[in-house]
């Protein structure tokens, strides 16, 4: 795991966008697999992909996209729908073609067949090449509430309380929120090439913590990304306060910076 702790979430969102950058440009013409999150978390760094598509030509047109969740209930188009959302705040401001946008259907009839479905979409695609994600307070990624299985695929999920009430923040009132989503499991998240998470302020600094110095555990579904090989986190000083081996990114950091390890000839 790699620790990238700045000054504050316009830096962070150009270390977010970079790793986009890369994975876009890199994949040419046959096109990258995006794997986009919602909340409040990566809009910085999707406003840094908008600037870099708009000032510098760096194009999607190449790429198709795959969100984490959905609510069950709302429509594609609803307005409080992550699907809405991720075109409101990217994917509409460059130019990826909306059908190449891809979200589970939380209308649909049957939501966990249209869960399982959804898992086997992401596999035919050829898998997600670089997925975002933010971290709620109570450790979950996606929706992958405490006590998620680590291996668990997409699946209705019930929301707890705590995230019912951060979501609420979206909504007229609390009740308006739904309660449950489709949301990718642990293990499908963990099938993702490269994995970058960011996160800002003191709210999340515990998660942050236990996501890169704790126990592997249920009880904090982050955690499971210690067990992937290549996740980088992107995290302001507030949200980093609480780790104790901070330091040691620093350096780890610098030192690269500072010191770039090339190659012997
Ligand atoms: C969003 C998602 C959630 C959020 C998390 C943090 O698609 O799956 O896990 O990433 O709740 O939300 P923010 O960024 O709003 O603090």
């Amino acid at each position: 795991m790699e620790i990238h702790i700045v000054d504050d979430a316009d830096a962070g969102a150009k270390v977010v966008a970079d790793l986009f950058e890369r994975t876009v440009r890199g994949a040419g013409e046959s096109g990258a697999v995006l794997g986009l999150a919602t909340g409040s978390s990566p809009v910085p760094a999707y406003a840094e992909l908008i600037r870099r598509h708009r000032e510098e030509g760096l194009s999607f047109a190449a790429s198709r996209a795959f969100l984490l969740d959905e609510y069950v209930g709302l429509p594609v188009g609803h307005e409080q729908s992550y699907h809405r959302f991720i075109r409101d705040n990217f994917t509409a401001q460059v130019d990826i073609d909306d059908s190449a946008v891809v979200s589970p259907d939380g209308a649909a009839d049957d939501p966990a067949a249209e869960a399982a479905a959804y898992d086997l979409r992401l596999r035919d695609a050829g898998g997600v090449d670089l997925q975002i994600l933010g971290i709620g307070s109570n450790g979950h990624i996606a929706f992958n509430e405490p006590g998620s299985s680590l291996v668990s695929r997409t699946r209705v999920v019930g929301l707890t309380r705590s995230t019912i009430e951060d979501n609420s923040r979206y909504f007229d009132a609390p009740s308006d929120v739904p309660v449950r989503a489709i949301s990718q499991g642990l293990g499908t998240i963990l099938e993702a090439r490269r994995i970058v998470l960011t996160a800002t302020g003191e709210g999340k600094a515990e998660a942050v913590a236990q996501l890169a110095e704790g126990a592997v555990s249920a009880r904090w579904p982050a955690t499971v990304l210690q067990a992937h090989p290549d996740v980088t986190v992107v995290v302001d000083e507030a949200a980093a306060s609480k780790l104790e081996l901070a330091d040691y990114y620093r350096y780890s950091r610098a030192l690269e910076r500072e010191n770039p390890l090339t190659p012997q000839g």
